[in-house]
């Protein structure tokens, strides 16, 4: 029973990365859905259809605990999947994203915490948000912020086209859209306290928001929050993984597995070697 990583394509592995390096010793299976990247310009109708058929798959692998770890589908399909798909399909498995994590680690609050909003006392005020159009559009990040941190102000900024850039290779278009982007976002929130990459891809550019952010704006690293979230998780479910014997983690994509290898092993400078779903 390993547990079974999601995304749209290349950007989960930015998590799965987090994820193995927090937990070596654990077993991983990672689904890149690459042949329908990006989800993010997608309607939610299908970006739910598209989540529901990759959860699906790495149950197959025997997984009983999932992780989308792709905010668009956590925005935009995690819930419904939650509440519809799953108790039909598989009650006694379990389905986690990476915007509650991220959520909690802003507000400092529990997920569960039933208390009405309330001020922060040390978190961070001003939070400029990079993600994609769905993700931006399901206004999921800033209602959730705003039902525990009374004092938490949010601008979201989409970024079309990003995804693309990294999907394909293209690290200057990326670069390029990263800096544009956040100069947008500065206008309307001069000097914010934090940045969260709200898109599993985004860390992949990380340098460019970097350098274009004020050097005050603390990047909220979404990786290393989901991987300590899961551990948690886990801690409290035992269950959903019966086995710690290390083997190193299965590659899947639905895209064309030579050419998604080759961009991983790119971007991460390791010998990732994809296989068919
Ligand atoms: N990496 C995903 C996310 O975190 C999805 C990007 C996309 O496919 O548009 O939002």
């Amino acid at each position: 029973m390993p547990i079974g990583v999601f995304d749209s394509g290349l950007g989960g592995l930015t998590v799965l990365r987090a994820l193995t390096e927090a937990a070596p010793w654990r077993p991983f299976v990672y689904l890149g859905d690459n042949a329908n990247a990006p989800y993010g310009v997608r309607p939610p109708e299908e970006i739910y259809r598209l989540t529901c058929a990759g959860v699906e798959r790495l149950f197959e692998e025997g997984c009983r605990a999932v992780v989308i770890a792709c905010n668009t589908a956590s925005a935009a399909a995690l819930r419904r999947l939650q509440q519809e798909w799953l108790p039909e399909k598989a009650p006694d498995r379990r389905v986690l994203g990476v915007l509650v994590p991220m959520v909690e680690a802003l507000t400092g609050r529990d997920w569960a915490d039933p208390r009405p909003p309330a001020p922060h006392p040390v978190g961070p005020l001003d939070v400029v948000l990079f993600a994609t159009p769905a993700t931006v559009a399901s206004g999921a990040f800033e209602r959730e912020a705003a039902n525990r941190a009374s004092d938490l102000r949010a601008a979201s900024e989409p970024c079309p086209g990003l995804v693309d850039a990294l999907e394909s290779g293209d690290w200057a278009q990326a670069d390029a859209i990263a800096r544009i982007c956040v100069e947008k976002a500065l206008r309307r929130m001069p000097a914010p306290d934090a940045a969260v990459l709200a898109c599993t891809h985004y860390p992949l550019a990380e340098a460019a928001f970097r350098a274009a952010l004020p050097p005050g704006t603390r990047i909220f690293a979404q990786p290393a929050i989901t991987a300590a979230s899961l551990d948690s998780w886990l801690a409290r479910h035992p269950g959903y993984l019966d086995s710690d014997r290390w083997r190193a983690p299965k590659l899947l994509t639905t895209g064309d597995p030579a050419h998604v290898s080759e961009m991983a092993n790119r971007f991460f400078g390791l010998p990732l070697a994809f296989g068919e779903a």
